[in-house]
């Protein structure tokens, strides 16, 4: 693809940015790992399920994701007559990356009588070799509808596998996958913050490894962290996922203390998702002026990956019976 013509000297983005909106009917969807001068503008922002539940309502006729790629994959997969386009086609995601297709299908063929649970974070090409995708905050309600005798594979995040296989008393096999941002976080570091905060609750985020979801307060997705966030009843709340979530808290609260919880080397900032960091206001502006980058999908594909997604739907909200989870994957 070539480069987009840049834009000329003194443009005023945001203006830009809603005239092409409204010119485009276009909806600009942000998970709450971007930027916040991106946050701001967004017609909405949530995390990966209602986002997901967004792009699959809404009516505009263009979809300018701000999120990382199997988000707006994932737009495309549910809402295909729209044109979805994400500023940066490079803002992938290290649990995708470590899930290739081929090995997780030998994976699975490997054990026939076990369902794919799978994390949203994953390729089209994985979602479509999966029974059931689910995302962090649709994880649980999922799984207390899969009956205890059936077997489950869990991929490709091993640490919130292992966090609901712990939860839930259920044996999962777990692919080996990990949020190289969430890995980052250091239980040593954590506890000296902790020492300097005495009182403060830990609020994580289920990609964390285990040493440092020990010390959590509340665990869950980034909506469940930040309606936390909302109701404790401290001044000072320790923030145990990417730290661009804290913006959200900052402006809802502004008299209450947000603290991002530290890596190795013990700096706050050290958990900056790069690939989300990909995406900029100038590439959202030329996203929308060119409607480029692109998300397409082959129509076989997008049906075998949209029925595993339907059915997270229908799961998270309590409307599909319990006796009907046979495999769905594609053959
Ligand atoms: P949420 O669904 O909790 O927003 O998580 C998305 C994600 O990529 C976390 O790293
Ligand atoms: Fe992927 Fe981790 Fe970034 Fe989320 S924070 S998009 S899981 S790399």
């Amino acid at each position: 693809m070539t480069a987009p013509t840049p834009m000329p000297i003194g443009t005023d983005l945001r203006a830009e940015i809603d005239r092409l909106r409204k010119e485009r009917h276009a909806i600009i969807l942000a998970h709450y790992y971007q930027k916040p001068e991106i946050q701001d503008l967004a017609d909405f922002v949530g995390d990966s399920l209602e986002l997901s539940r967004k792009a699959a309502d809404t009516d505009a006729q263009v979809i300018a994701f701000c999120g990382v790629k199997f988000m707006a994959d994932t737009a495309k997969i549910l809402s295909p007559d729209k044109i979805v386009v994400l500023p940066d086609l490079d803002a992938g995601c290290s649990l995708e990356d470590s899930c290739p297709p081929d090995k997780f299908r030998a994976f699975r063929d490997a054990h026939p009588d076990h369902i794919a649970l799978t994390y949203i974070n994953c390729s089209t090409e994985v979602k479509a070799l999966s029974d059931i995708i689910v995302t962090s905050s649709s994880a649980e309600t999922i799984i207390s509808q899969i009956p205890e005798d059936q077997p489950i594979i869990f991929g490709p995040d091993r640490h919130l596998g292992g966090y609901l296989s712990r939860k839930f008393g259920r044996d999962m096999l777990l692919w080996p996958g990990v949020c190289i941002v969430h890995e980052a976080f250091s239980e040593t570091e954590l506890l000296k913050l902790k020492a300097m905060h005495p009182g403060a609750p830990v609020a994580a985020h289920p990609e964390c490894p285990p040493a440092i979801i020990d010390h959590a307060d509340y665990v869950g997705s980034t909506s469940g962290i930040l309606q936390f966030a909302k109701t404790f009843s401290g001044d000072t709340l320790i923030v145990a996922t990417e730290p661009h979530i804290m913006h959200q808290m900052e402006r809802a609260l502004p008299e209450k203390r947000f603290i991002g919880a530290p890596g190795a080397d013990g700096n706050c900032n050290c958990n900056i998702c790069p690939y989300m960091a990909l995406n900029t206001l100038e590439k959202l502006y030329t996203a929308l002026r060119d409607l480029q980058p692109r998300i397409e999908i082959e129509e076989r594909l997008r049906l075998a990956a949209k029925r595993p997604l339907d059915r997270m739907l229908e799961m998270a909200s309590g409307t599909i019976g319990r006796g009907d989870l046979g495999p769905v994957a594609a053959d």
